[in-house]
């Protein structure tokens, strides 16, 4: 812990307790007003890999509100941590120590839309899922889909620059967010909700933030552009029986379908088999293939036109397995049909989870080298004798899965761990970011940097990089009172 931050006492709950309109703002061991176990949820991340000890949280009403905490954090010296929907997969939003939690989940409502523009403008806590849903009323969709969309914040998506399963049709947070409300380490309200798609007055403030993982700044409100919602859209999965498949499908699916290829994922067969175990214990489980394969993808279409693209995708479907480059596809007749082969790529992390303690890796390389990565760690897990054929329920290692945004050059390696283990991480790490700078990728492609990457970021980056991003942190920040211990270290 530095000892450069001031120690959280009860006095500094009071003035917190003063600064709020309403009590049920503030939750804290301090006091008695809340047990360690009502805390668990802030200071415990999604995976139950990181564990904080914070005794504070605090969840302002408004940006004024935000503005005055942290106004009066950095005058005191304390540290804090802002979070979302604390679904996030590196450590980034929950204290390290005993930071204060400024959880911005009740600052959730839709500002305005402009139907003619499609600019939403919208709190930084709202649910990723309610601002679809809110959008898809007046016909339009929110530019980022991912697995986490029912607890996420639009704020958290922005502050990870979150990307996704459709970032290959709609881009990434980088070009769809039009402006940002921030509040700065020192409480000053930062008005950048520009809804303007063109602006060359000087630089970009905005970009600064979008992937900041809240060391810079707290996002209270979000501009976006967002597209008119396809009228048409469907979904197909295949089974196949190498990687090499999965690739030519792919170059095949972009020739086929042009601008309404809108999701291309793949996953192996230990991720199926994840989801399927995880489907079995919860009663769902249902034959999908005839012929199951080594590897599956996921191609989605949204188009205009519903016959049109329908009659697109069936022709690929004939023409892949006509030509036997697939083993087995299946289209989805009916919107739950949609959802639910949807749901065999979406539940890949959640039934890892199930299965284990997992280590997460988020990569970016060249497609054509993205699974050989997988097969390298496979043999590094075996090679220090923790992984027995290609996982034992009993072993140290359960499990290794492959998965991810094909589209974008995007892996997940998930290594399903009996327990969290200094043995099993040292065989892990740095082994796995060696192999991603070895391939000129990226160690992380969409995850963050949060606290698990924050000392390996020299992978990725260059030196003068990582200078120029300290000072950038000096200039917001300081005294290093927002998030520290993570991203730039
Ligand atoms: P949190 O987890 O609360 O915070 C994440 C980081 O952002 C922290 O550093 C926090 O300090 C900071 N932060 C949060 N809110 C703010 C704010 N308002 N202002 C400033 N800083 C803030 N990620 C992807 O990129 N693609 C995916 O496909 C994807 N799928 C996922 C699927 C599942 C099942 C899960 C559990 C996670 C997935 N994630 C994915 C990771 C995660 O959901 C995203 O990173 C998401 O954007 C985090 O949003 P959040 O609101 O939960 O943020
Ligand atoms: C995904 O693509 O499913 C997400 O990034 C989450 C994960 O990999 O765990
Ligand atoms: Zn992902």
């Amino acid at each position: 812990r530095s000892t450069s931050f001031t120690k959280p006492t009860e006095e500094h709950l009071k003035d917190l307790k003063a600064i709020l309109s309403t009590p049920t703002s503030l939750l804290s061991t301090l006091d008695g007003s809340a047990t360690p176990d009502d805390l668990a949820s802030y200071n415990d991340d999604w995976m139950n890999k990181y564990h904080g000890k914070s005794p504070i949280v605090v969840k302002p009403r408004t940006t004024e509100e935000v503005s005055k905490v942290m106004k009066y954090c950095y005058e005191k010296g304390l540290a804090v941590v802002p979070q979302g929907g604390n679904t996030g997969l590196v450590g980034g939003s929950n204290p390290v120590h005993d930071e204060i939690i400024l959880n911005i989940s009740n600052l959730n409502k839709i500002r305005s839309f402009d139907e003619v523009s499609g600019v939403l403008v919208a709190d930084g806590g709202v649910i990723l899922e309610a601002a679809d849903h809110a959008l898809a009323e007046k016909g339009f969709i929110f530019p980022l889909d991912l697995g986490a969309k029912g607890s996420c914040h639009i704020g958290g998506n922005v502050a990870t620059n979150a990307g996704g399963l459709r970032l290959l049709r709609y881009g990434s947070l980088h070009g769809s967010v039009l402006g940002l409300e921030v509040v700065l380490p020192d409480g000053t309200i930062w008005d950048g909700l520009s809804k303007l798609r063109k602006d060359n007055t000087g630089f970009d403030l905005k970009q600064l933030f979008i992937g900041s993982e809240g060391t810079i700044g707290i996002i209270t409100g979000i501009s976006i552009h967002c597209p008119r919602r396809p009228a048409a859209m469907n979904v197909a999965v295949f089974s196949l029986d190498s990687y090499e498949a999965v690739q030519k499908v792919f170059a095949e699916a972009k020739g086929h379908l042009g601008e309404i290829l809108s999701a291309f994922e793949f996953f192996d067969k230990q991720s199926y088999a994840l989801v399927k175990k995880h489907q079995e214990e919860n009663g769902g489980e249902r034959k999908v293939f005839d012929q199951e394969g080594d590897f599956y993808c996921l191609i989605e279409t949204g188009g205009s036109n519903a016959e049109h693209d329908e009659a697109k995708l069936t022709g690929l479907l004939e023409h892949l397995l006509g030509t036997e480059m697939v083993l087995d596809g299946v289209l989805a007749q009916d919107s739950t049909q949609f959802q639910s082969l949807w749901s065999l790529r979406e539940l890949v992390p959640e039934s890892a989870g199930k299965a284990g303690s997992v280590y997460k890796y988020d990569v970016s390389v060249p497609v054509g080298k993205m699974y050989g990565l997988v097969e390298k760690m496979r043999a590094k897990l075996r090679e220090g004798g923790v992984l027995e054929g290609d996982g034992n329920p009993e072993g140290p290692i359960r499990a290794v899965a492959g998965y991810g945004h094909m589209g974008d050059g995007n892996l997940h390696i998930n290594i399903v761990a009996n327990k969290y283990s200094d043995e099993v991480e040292k065989i892990i790490e740095p082994y796995v970011y060696e192999i991603v700078a070895e391939n000129d990728g990226s160690i992380s492609a969409e995850h963050g940097l949060g606290v698990m990457k924050a000392p390996y970021i020299g992978y990725s980056k260059n030196d003068v990089s990582i200078e120029m991003m300290r000072k950038i942190k000096t200039l917001f920040d300081p005294k290093g009172l927002l998030n520290p211990y993570k991203y730039i270290i």
